[in-house]
């Protein structure tokens, strides 16, 4: 697509001249008298650039130029052109946002290179405006999936919490979406410009975690070849994420609390206190207050990340999201693949909804994949699906004494616990709500929930 200019001047042989000359180079041009025609053709149409006379008798090409630049899109270039040369007016398009400015008289080629430069500039920015809009999008809401209570909560608050610089804790089990939640808060934050790194703290062994976090001096150690930068200064206006924080050693926690609490790191081997700014968003699955009670987690450090607590709830807490989750997978695998997209049969969903997820999204994500590449009907089927899914009892529809006989109590233990389970599970874990569904007093329902450690549960 040719990029689109409009020149905008009072004296007709000029505005002619421009026309012509532009249009033979290839561009897609308009043209305008005054600054009202103008005001009329950019709200028609967007332009790449626009080439504006200063002084016009209908008004002043500084405003038009005020108006362009008032639009939050700032993807039109301007390009003034004084009668003479009045440095003062200059001056002021350069302020009020114009790329630059041309004295009349002007050399041809050169405003025909200025034009072309303001033009890249402008492809430039739009590009990275689109990029920029792309990442986002992959991290914003409309790619993470959940109707459930719990999860539109969780959108609220990284929502909310996006905007501040407080540092976030995400708890949930292993492919709950903690990584995701980490990347949305921070594409969605003002550090959003700067860098996410990501790294996992279960995953090195403690010198390599301490060099990787603040970086090392030269010859500081057997292989430190070359002076290296960490990780809190890349991120530096950014967002630094620390992956499994719960498997910390004692004393790179130590080291990690310090850097929190000053702000301020040292380079392994160095003796320079480095400023530091990133945000920090911790995920762990671990149970971090039964390690501060066994001594493996610092009660200290605790308090100092787990500013803002996210509770990732299980997927088999939230079955309302399997459907929807289901169906994004489908649409991202089958674009991937490049097939036609599938859909599951009443049955097959029906035992997505049912199985238990212990590897939760991440875990359903694999085997629709799995599924769509083994797959050649337009229809996947519970056969279809692996047999661990595909293969779960039915719920017990009949109920008969075994031959060998039963444990009534332990019976209806079983059946008390299952279906408190379940009329949590479709309650968000809400404890009155989930009473009221089964016709028995919150007193109650607590009490049998917490003696079968129907956990976690809310009160409210
Ligand atoms: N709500 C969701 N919507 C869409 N995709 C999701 C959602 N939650 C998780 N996923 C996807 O599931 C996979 C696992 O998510 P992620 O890596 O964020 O989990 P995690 O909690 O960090 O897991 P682990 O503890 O194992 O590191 C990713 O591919 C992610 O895109
Ligand atoms: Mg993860």
């Amino acid at each position: 697509m040719s990029a689109r200019l409009l020149i905008v001047d009072d004296e007709e042989s000029l505005l002619q001249f421009l026309e012509l000359m532009f249009s033979e180079i290839g561009y897609e041009v308009t043209t305008a008298s005054g600054v009202e025609e103008a005001k009329r053709r950019l709200s028609d149409s967007g332009f790449d650039l626009v080439l504006c006379d200063i002084t016009m008798p209908d008004g002043s090409g500084l405003d038009l130029l005020r108006e362009i630049r008032s639009d939050e899109d700032r993807r039109t270039a301007v390009i003034m052109m004084t009668a003479y040369t009045s440095t003062e007016s200059a001056v002021e398009a350069m302020k009020a946002g114009a790329y630059d400015y041309v004295s009349k008289p002007f050399d041809v080629e050169e405003l025909k290179l200025l034009v072309e430069r303001a033009l890249e500039k402008t492809e430039l920015y739009q590009e990275n405006v689109y990029l920029r809009r792309e990442l986002q999008e992959r991290y914003t809401f409309s790619n993470i999936i959940g109707r459930s209570g719990r999860m539109q909560s969780i959108f609220a608050l990284v929502e909310r919490i996006s905007r501040t610089p407080s540092t976030v804790l995400i708890r949930g089990e292993s492919g709950t979406g903690k990584e995701l939640i980490a990347r949305a808060i921070h594409f969605n934050s003002p550090r959003s410009r700067a860098r996410f790194l990501s790294i996992n703290c279960g995953a090195l062994p403690e010198n390599l975690l301490e060099s990787e976090l603040f970086g090392h001096e030269r010859g500081s150690f057997t292989g430190a070849v070359r002076e290296k930068q960490g990780l809190f200064q890349e991120a530096s206006g950014g967002t630094l994420f620390l992956d499994e924080i719960g498997e910390m050693t004692p004393s790179m926690q130590v080291k990690l609390l310090r850097a929190l609490q000053e702000k301020k790191v040292r380079r392994v081997g160095g003796t320079r206190e480095e400023d530091v700014d990133v945000r920090i968003i911790a995920a762990t699955n671990q149970d971090l207050e039964e390690q501060i009670r066994n001594g493996s987690f610092r009660e200290d450090l605790f308090y100092r990340i787990n500013v803002i607590p996210i509770h990732l709830p299980a997927l088999r807490r939230r079955r309302e999201d399997i459907p929807l989750l289901a169906d994004h997978f489908v649409r991202k695998y089958s674009s991937e693949l490049g097939t036609e997209p599938v859909r599951f049969s009443v049955e097959a969903m029906r035992m997505l909804e049912r199985y238990e997820w212990p590897g939760n999204v991440r875990e359903l994500e694999n085997v629709v994949e799995r599924t769509l590449a083994l797959q050649s009907g337009s229809v996947v089927t519970a056969s279809d699906l692996p047999a661990i899914i595909a293969n779960q009892s039915e719920p017990d529809e009949e109920i008969r004494l075994p031959e060998e006989g039963l444990d009534l109590e332990q019976f209806l233990d079983d059946i008390r616990r299952r279906l408190m389970s379940e009329a949590l599970d479709r309650c968000d874990g809400v404890q009155t709500q989930a009473a009221e569904l089964l016709g028995m007093s919150f007193r109650s329902f607590r009490y049998y929930a917490k003696k079968m450690q129907l956990a976690p549960t809310r009160d409210d």
